[in-house]
């Protein structure tokens, strides 16, 4: 088993076990959360460059979902064939699709960060939602609306019919975003879910909203299409009740039960006051390892950015997935070049063979 040992799930089969990280472009044109050809050509490069998996940013189940005014949407069926050539242009290059399904809880309506970043007040802002009225603790923060019962069963809804519009328009893989202080990790954290009905205070209520719409999403995807989680493994509070990456371990456990196939390991950004721990090189690793040992295959995340380091963690079988960020940014042809380095034969596209 190596970096480039294909990855087989349900009836997918990924060519190799780099996976491009989901990663906002904060590229909406007119602030519509429609796919424009910066998605396009930023997805389709790192297909072209030889990522196995190729996941797009977090992509809103509903306006409100939006992290920035610019993020992504896949909330109507206008919305779902912008990013149809995106789907079939990766899988032209030998690549497997998959889309980050999202909602940003309390921490929507922001300025995008070349923006300033910060809360967007006013008209071309938005009341955020969350498990309670508590807001993100920003200097001014937004006036947020804690979900009723029939708020959460909209959202839940809103998931299923994005997941449905992913399948129609030829993803792969979905991974539902349950990570980075978002809603349904704004649900997992005792940190930000003080609720007192069946949704808040114990392990089990406040695990039920992802449940919920894993259970709900698998009953209406192809039984052949891998189904991801995103899941924050701790909240980076050791000094108070909080999200545990035991809790995560359980949790993992569960979701396979449910019909999970891979946890994603991200860790954090439940609150500002976090504290986070060393961000060197592999940190998220130890994460992922033990969120595996509830049996589930799982991804790493977290400052990889040598093929070296990334094959190291597939053969040593700490993780199914590497899972990178940053250094596709900087090099969307990472899979490629880490093939050369590695000596494996590597997903050179036929136009460039000269050059390799
Ligand atoms: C520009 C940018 C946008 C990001 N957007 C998302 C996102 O949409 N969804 C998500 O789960 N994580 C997002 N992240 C986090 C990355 O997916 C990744 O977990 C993090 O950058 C750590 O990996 P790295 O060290 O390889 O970059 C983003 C990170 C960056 C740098």
């Amino acid at each position: 088993m190596h970096l480039f040992t294909p990855f087989e799930c349900r009836d997918v089969t990924a060519r190799n076990r780099v996976m491009v990280s989901p990663m906002c472009q904060y590229s909406c044109e007119d602030e519509d959360g429609l796919a424009t050809d910066w998605h396009l050509v930023h997805l389709g490069s790192r297909a072209t460059g030889g990522a196995g998996i190729v996941m797009t940013e977090a992509t809103a189940v509903e306006p409100r979902g939006r992290i920035s005014p610019q993020d992504l949407g896949i909330w109507s069926d206008e919305h779902a064939e912008a990013l149809r050539p995106i789907t079939e242009y990766i899988e032209s290059q030998g690549a497997t699709s998959a889309i980050q399904l999202a909602h940003a809880g309390r921490k929507a309506s922001a300025f995008r960060p070349s923006d300033g970043g910060g809360p967007v007040h006013g008209d071309s802002g938005w009341t955020p939602v969350g498990p309670t009225d508590e807001p993100w603790p920003y200097d001014e923060p937004l006036e947020t609306e804690g979900l009723d019962a029939e708020g959460i069963e909209d959202i839940e809804q809103n998931f299923v019919d994005a997941a449905i519009r992913a399948v129609d328009v030829g993803f792969d893989i979905i991974e539902l975003h349950a990570a980075h202080g978002y809603l349904l990790h704004e649900f997992l954290s005792p940190v930000t879910n003080t609720r007192e009905d069946e949704y808040g205070g114990s392990f089990e209520n406040r695990t039920r909203l992802v449940k919920e719409i894993v259970a709900d999403v698998r009953d209406v995807i192809p039984e052949g299409m891998p189904l991801f989680v995103r899941v924050s493994a701790t909240d980076w509070f050791p000094d108070r009740e909080s999200w545990t990456v035991e809790d995560s371990t359980e949790l993992a456990g569960e979701l396979q039960s449910l019909g999970v196939d891979l946890v994603d390991v991200s860790a954090g950004a439940i609150h500002p006051d976090q504290q986070v721990p060393s961000t060197g090189p592999h940190y998220q690793v130890p994460y992922a390892e033990q969120v595996a040992e509830s049996g589930i295959p799982v991804g790493t995340v977290g400052a990889i950015t040598t093929p070296e380091g990334a094959d190291e963690i597939i053969r040593n079988g700490r993780a199914d997935l590497a899972i990178l960020g940053r250094e596709h940014l900087r090099d969307p042809y990472f899979a490629v070049h880490a093939a050369q380095e590695l000596g494996r034969d590597g997903p050179v596209p036929r136009q460039y063979h000269r050059a390799f």
